[in-house]
């Protein structure tokens, strides 16, 4: 695997491929990133990850500096992953200069749920993302169902800027109790892990509900009220439609949904979700 420190160098070796296909993280990999790495694979003649925690996403009180660094055991699981290229840039290599010029995405979709939360997150996802985009030119980039709205984001990026990039959603790796896997999950106590598959369980009795009728704030609030009850502070349940995360007229089955969750455990904030599939017979 060759290893790119800076843009340079990247950009250098990338000259020997024509399509690469390339999975962005944070580092701190789990299985779920390396099933991202194993779906782009066939994707490109080469596959690309980066390694980069994205100071521009994290509000100034969230985990930026205390974001687990585990280059070694990563560099490993890529390797084993057969990844061809890491582009793995300092701050001062990937913004050597403030980065001032921002990608500000859509409202209507940047500032709901988790950008409600977590006001700005996705100005910065979409910056880093646009520079690493520009950095590695990918033909196909894989990002990850987990982080939902950000997948959704990115695809609307790429259409409004005409990216010439596929983007491929990658399905969500569970433990065997339901907990996604996520690089925030190294935070929970071994109580509050036991307790973390509670979000997942809301989610299926929420889409279970969603499919058994009813009023949409009484399918809505009873988990909401439950995980509160066991100790969460949820910032939100609810389902939203696929199409632009906004909530549905109506529970009548017709159009494709999602049910999306966000609640804190201790002091670790976990998120999730789960696609609720149309469920009524097309006219
Ligand atoms: O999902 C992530 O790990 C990050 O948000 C990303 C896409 C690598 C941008 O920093």
């Amino acid at each position: 695997m060759f290893i790119a420190r800076t843009i340079p160098e990247l950009r250098d070796h990338l000259t020997r491929f024509e399509r690469p296909a390339f999975v962005p993280t944070m580092g701190n990999l789990h299985d779920g990133h390396i099933a991202l790495v194993t779906q782009a694979k066939p994707l490109g003649d080469a596959t690309v990850a980066s390694i980069f925690v994205n100071r521009l996403q994290f509000l100034p009180h969230e985990d930026f500096d205390t974001y687990p660094r585990t280059w070694d055991s990563d560099c490993a699981k890529l390797e084993a992953a057969g990844c061809d290229v890491l582009f793995a840039p300092d701050e001062k290599a990937l913004y050597p200069e403030p980065q001032t010029c921002k990608v500000h995405p859509d409202p209507a979709l940047a500032d709901i749920l988790e950008g409600h939360f977590r006001p700005g997150f996705f100005v910065g996802v979409c910056t880093v993302v646009m520079k690493l985009f520009s950095c590695v030119q990918p033909r196909v980039a894989v990002f990850g169902k987990k982080d939902y709205q950000q997948l959704m984001m990115i695809r609307h990026l790429v259409r409004q800027f005409a990216l010439p990039i596929e983007i491929v959603g990658g399905e969500t790796r569970r433990a065997d109790d339901g907990l996604a896997l996520s690089s925030r999950n190294g935070y929970l106590s071994e109580g509050e892990r036991a307790e973390a598959v509670q979000l997942s369980r809301a989610l299926k009795e929420i889409a279970e509900a969603v499919r058994g009728g009813g009023e949409l704030a009484a399918i809505e609030g009873r988990p909401m009220q439950a995980l509160a009850q066991r100790g969460w502070q949820p910032d939100y349940l609810t389902v939203r439609r696929r199409l632009d995360l906004q909530p549905p007229a109506a529970l009548d089955g017709a159009e494709p949904l999602v049910a999306l969750a966000a609640a804190r455990l201790g002091s670790t904030r976990l998120i999730d979700n789960l696609e609720i599939e149309p469920w009524a017979a097309k006219p």
